[in-house]
């Protein structure tokens, strides 16, 4: 559905002739009626991936197409395609409500939108109630709705989300997990960007983690999620009392701790060979292996391991 090859963009430094490179050389394809997440820290280049999909900034190198168009030569036929809820408040207009912002916004691309039309759909998101006030007399998680009532309103197959729970309360932002599975279901393609975890974990079938302006790894959650988890290791031993402990350190646990004649430490091994070395290791200390288990990971593990560099 997207697919975004060696994609690069610099921007000129304030007040220097340095440049900063915001996106370098990047690379993923979306497929169709998959919800996509590109995750990341503040600063990692992520809004501005958003803008060069959806046309607003022209990229240095690199290439995007949707659906087979290309975004710099066949711009408004890929185009036709996408719509997009930036980072922000700048989606609406603020003086109109959100039933005028959703005429006014279809009328730009073309396309008619009945009244009843666009009730409907502010009806189906929760916010029918507000149907007629004007946008920044509204919430942040009902202006949020309407931007994404007006996307919805143009009836693409793909929408593009920059941070659509940033500056949500508890109750919204799991709204809008609702609603992004939601549309996911109803067959739209969604790329979104966060740097929310649990959004990720929630939602997303897959996750480019991204950090310093690069994709540090892209693979389906699930799989993600897996692999860590196949990784981490917890191991109970009986101490014989001689010292282990300091030898137990040439292993490097991630921690470890002692209680009683238990020692209790963590690994992250990198593959399952390792596992009959550490063991082949507490046999040679004479150390009598209570239990190995599994750990599970959370996300924010996984994160913090990729983006810690
Ligand atoms: N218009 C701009 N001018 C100069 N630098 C920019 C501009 N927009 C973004 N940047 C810089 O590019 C990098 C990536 O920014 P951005 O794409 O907004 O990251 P993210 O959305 O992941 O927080 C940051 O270092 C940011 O300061
Ligand atoms: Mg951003």
């Amino acid at each position: 559905m997207i697919r975004v090859s060696n994609l690069v963009k610099t921007y000129k430094k304030r007040r220097s002739k340095k440049r900063i490179t915001a996106v370098d050389n990047i690379s993923f394809e979306i497929r169709e009626r998959e919800i996509f997440a590109l995750l990341g820290p503040n600063g990692a280049g992520k809004t501005t991936t958003i803008k060069s999909i959806c046309g607003l900034i022209v990229p240095d190198k690199g290439e995007i197409e949707i659906k087979g168009h290309s975004v710099l030569k066949e711009r408004s036929r890929a185009l036709r395609n996408i719509s997009v809820v930036l980072e922000g408040s700048r989606n609406l207009y603020w003086r109109m409500t959100p039933v005028e912002n959703i005429m006014y916004f279809c009328g730009i691309r073309g396309k008619t939108v009945k009244k009843s039309a666009a009730l409907e759909i502010l009806r189906e998101l929760g916010i029918e109630d507000k149907a007629n006030q004007v946008v920044h007399s509204l919430s942040r998680g009902m202006q949020q709705k309407a931007a994404i009532a007006v996307c919805l309103a143009a009836e693409t197959d793909v929408l593009l989300l920059d941070e659509p729970t940033l500056g949500l309360d508890v109750n919204s932002s799991v709204e809008f997990r609702r609603i992004i599975k939601e549309l996911s279901n109803r067959g739209k393609t969604i790329l979104l960007s966060t740097h929310d975890m649990n959004l990720v974990e929630a939602v997303a079938d897959r996750v480019a983690i991204m950090n310093k302006a690069k994709i540090v790894v892209c693979e389906e959650k699930e799989r993600l999620v897996n692999l860590f988890t196949a990784r981490g290791y917890k191991f109970r031993v009986k101490s014989n009392g001689n010292g282990e402990i300091e030898k137990l350190k040439s292993l490097n646990p991630t921690s470890w701790k002692k209680d009683g004649d238990v020692i209790e430490f963590h690994l992250n091994l990198a593959s399952s060979g390792n596992l009959y070395q550490v063991i082949e290791t507490l046999k040679g200390l004479q150390l009598e292996i209570d239990t190995i288990e599994r750990e599970m990971v959370n996300f924010e593990k996984i994160f913090i391991e990729y983006t810690s560099s």
